[in-house]
């Protein structure tokens, strides 16, 4: 199976972008399934599929041509279905501080589940091997770097927080309910958070195996737009993923002659250099501003036209290049990162049991070292073009 992440800055044409590699994807005899990320679901508007008859139906994969299915996760019943003691013990816990049921229930959607309801689901597909792609039309750029970022985090907290806490409230438990008026978590809650975390077991490995997942960025030709596309593609690769194109949305066509046109194409052209020359050897493809909104079957096939007019098969794997890896040269071990757009100064390294944490601006990547390297710890850094080369020494 094929997983296909669309990311990129709000409003820039994701939703249109992934729905319309779905319906290439179907076109070409893959099953394919386009499932939304996004808590602010516009998929089946996308499709033009609103209606009585629609509404609501597409929590599960729900068919809606030859090949392709889509899904919007609805986090209400994915608490129903998967969170129900953890959502219930912080509810509880909510309440006891005086909010009201409703908002106490509210309270405990916290950020994260929807992400994290949809990781599971791709992990299902995966094994059930149900569809040959599963395209990923996600929010934009924070959440989808929270989505990728999660399962390590999650990681970190089952082996670092919970299994301690469960011991911890083990023995305390006992003089909390005694004292009051906040509850110690029930078993179940730790059993809960065990269940989830088997769900989603081996999707950080997926989401970094190019031959399976690759990130796909959608972007506009304005250089703000740019700026955070520049942004998302080092965060991805710091978390091991591979963009592996750009899709410029929303170009001018040259057919558009009005003088108040012209600033805007100047400017368009200017940036659409930058895009081709900073992200080399990444493939660019680009999309031209239509005279309508994309919308219904119809739109994304038009879309889809113009977007795949050179490729073959938009599933097929063209990057297989690692953001990092590890090597050793003359006896001396090294960590290889890309890291494009980055300053040496910007990046923080330490070592953490058998981590290294490699952090950019506020965001930190815990990279598990293979046994061989567990020991060492960071001596030295240096930028090769976009690469970060850490050196790795023996700690004495
Ligand atoms: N190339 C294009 N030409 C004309 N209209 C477009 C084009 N691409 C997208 N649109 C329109 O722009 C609007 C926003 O597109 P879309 O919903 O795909 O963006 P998005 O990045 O998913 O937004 P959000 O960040 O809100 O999820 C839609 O109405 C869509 O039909
Ligand atoms: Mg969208």
């Amino acid at each position: 199976m094929r997983i296909l992440l669309f990311s990129g800055k709000g409003g820039v044409g994701k939703t249109s972008v992934a729905a319309a590699t779905g319906v290439r994807l179907a076109e070409l005899g893959h099953k394919t399934l386009v499932m939304s990320v996004d808590p602010a679901h516009s998929l089946a508007d996308s499709f033009d599929l609103e209606g009585a008859l629609f509404h609501g139906t597409t929590a599960d994969p729900k068919s809606i041509h030859d090949n392709l299915w889509i899904q919007e996760v609805n986090i209400q019943r994915e608490i129903k279905r998967h969170w129900n003691e953890i959502a219930g013990y912080i509810t509880s816990v909510l309440r006891t501080s005086g909010l009201s049921d409703v908002e106490a229930e509210e309270m405990a959607i916290f950020p994260g589940m929807e992400e994290l309801s949809a990781m599971m689901y791709v992990n299902q597909y995966l094994r059930e091997k149900q569809f040959d792609v599963v395209v990923l039309d996600c929010a934009p750029t924070a959440e989808s770097l929270r989505f990728v970022s999660l399962p390590t985090t999650l990681d970190w907290y089952v082996k670092h927080v919970f299994t301690l806490q469960r011991r911890v409230m083990k023995a305390v438990r006992p003089i909390i309910n005694t004292l009051g008026p906040i509850e110690a978590p029930p078993d179940s809650y730790f059993g809960n958070i065990q269940s989830l975390f088997q769900k989603i077991q081996g999707i950080d490995t997926v989401l970094e195996d190019p031959r399976i997942t690759s990130v796909r960025l959608v972007t506009n030709p304005e250089k703000m737009v740019l700026r955070e596309t520049q942004r998302a593609f080092v965060y991805f690769s710091l978390h091991g993923l591979t963009v592996d194109q750009i899709i410029v949305n929303r170009v001018l066509p040259d057919e558009i002659t009005d003088p108040f046109f012209e600033g805007w194409r100047k400017a368009q052209r200017g940036v659409l250099q930058d895009i081709e020359a900073y992200f080399a050897p990444v493939p660019v493809s680009t999309v031209p501003l239509f005279d309508h909104e994309v919308l219904g079957y119809a739109g994304l096939q038009e879309l889809s036209d113009r977007l795949y007019r050179n490729t073959i098969d938009p599933s097929l794997v063209t990057r297989t290049e690692k953001p990092y890896e590890f090597t050793m040269v003359d006896g001396k071990y090294e960590v290889r990162l890309r890291m494009p757009f980055v300053q040496k100064a910007e990046i923080g390294l330490f070592k953490k049991n058998d981590e290294l944490i490699v952090e950019v601006g506020t965001l930190r990547r815990h990279i598990g070292l293979p046994t061989t390297m567990a020991a060492l710890v960071p001596v030295k850094a240096r930028m090769e073009h976009d690469m970060l080369v850490v050196e790795m020494r023996n700690a004495t």
